[in-house]
């Protein structure tokens, strides 16, 4: 593998509410590399956001990530224990060094006040530059992603900006501080398929001007083929499979993957005959105590054994899989 710059180990993150307790990621370990695109996909409830909100050290009551997890990231020649940091230490990192955008925009904007002014003051907190120098950059910012007539735009608030204008001006906040990581929250989920693409050919564009790791979350499989280049399949907060993009994508070891590509569209279909497969079943609910295989309801392949006991992780070659009775 190229030089890594994150090693997640173990992570377990759980929400202690007052009648049950939800763990919305369990052991989870990965790495990302310097200049790689990580997707990473599951199903609505699959612990994609609390597993990249734990990463930012963003987990608020109930929530706790258990402090055995190790969130290790690239600092100079050294690694450092994210989850080990005090919230101050943390806050050097958090925009400067790794940027998230989050999911939902409000997260990320204040609709009380322009755009430009907020882009700007991102800028501000991170860097040493006055109040004119951060606006004129953040000005260069969104015309790097594209935003046409960028200097009017500026002026704008929140809530007059269409989905596709908000998410390019997410991505220039996010850029401001050139982090080492970007962190897109299901960045075109809201968007239409033109659109879609937009974001994604400039997402594309920014890591290859700027040579940053990006983790880019999504449920949609046939996003990511030609964006990423690995990919992580969750599901019920527990990795079922990952590896290169291409491979995944062509060959599919573990069923929940293989079930997710069937389910999507192919062209040329839609035929009064052409029915699309969906998925049987629905995702365990949020604390649900689960034995055996967190796919077992819903696998076509389940078998006594996996209604017995967790299967582990089984690597080889390069590609993680969880499963009994993967594909090979
Ligand atoms: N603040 C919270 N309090 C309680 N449970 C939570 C909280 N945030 C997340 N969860 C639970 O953690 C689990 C994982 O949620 P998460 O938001 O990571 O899913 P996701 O994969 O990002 O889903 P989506 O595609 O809908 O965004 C879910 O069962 C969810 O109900
Ligand atoms: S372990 Fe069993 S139930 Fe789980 S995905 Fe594999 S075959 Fe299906
Ligand atoms: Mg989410």
């Amino acid at each position: 593998m190229k030089d890594k710059i994150l090693e997640v180990r173990n992570l377990t993150t759980r929400f202690h509410m007052v009648n049950q307790e939800v763990t919305a990621v369990e052991s989870l370990s990965f790495d990302l590399s310097a200049h790689e695109i990580l997707a990473m996909i599951g199903e609505s409830g699959s612990g994609k956001s609390v597993t990249n909100l734990s990463i930012m050290q963003l987990i608020d009551e109930p929530g706790k990530i258990d402090p055995d997890s190790q969130i290790l990231f690239k600092d100079g020649d050294k690694f450092i224990d994210l989850n080990k940091l005090t919230e101050k230490e943390m806050e050097r990192i958090r925009g400067d060094r790794i940027s998230m955008i989050f999911q939902e925009p409000s997260a990320s904007f204040n609709p009380l006040f322009r755009l430009g002014h907020q882009v700007g003051e991102s800028l501000r907190l991170h860097g040493q530059s006055t109040k004119e120098e951060a606006y004129q950059e953040a000005l260069k910012l969104l015309e790097q992603v594209h935003i046409p007539n960028s200097r009017m735009r500026a002026q704008d608030y929140p809530f007059q900006m269409s989905g596709g204008m908000l998410q390019r001006m997410m991505i220039a906040q996010a850029l401001a501080c050139h982090p080492d990581i970007l962190i897109a929250d299901e960045p075109t989920t809201a968007l239409d398929v033109t659109t879609q693409a937009q974001i994604l050919g400039l997402l594309k564009e920014k890591q290859k001007e700027t040579g940053m790791s990006v983790i880019f979350i999504t449920h949609d499989l046939a996003l990511v083929e030609d964006f990423c280049d690995r990919i992580m399949i969750l599901y019920a907060g527990s990795l079922m499979e990952e590896g290169a993009a291409k491979d995944v994508i062509s060959s599919p070891m573990h069923p929940y993957t293989q079930d997710l590509l069937r389910s999507i569209p192919k062209p040329g279909m839609f035929k009064a005959q052409d029915k699309l497969f969906a998925i049987p079943g629905k995702v365990p609910d949020p604390g649900e105590k689960i034995t055996g295989c967190p796919y077992a309801k819903r696998c076509s392949r389940c078998t006594a054994e996996c209604l017995a006991s967790k299967p582990q992780i089984a690597e080889k070659d390069g590609r993680k899989v969880r499963c009994f009775h993967a594909y090979s």
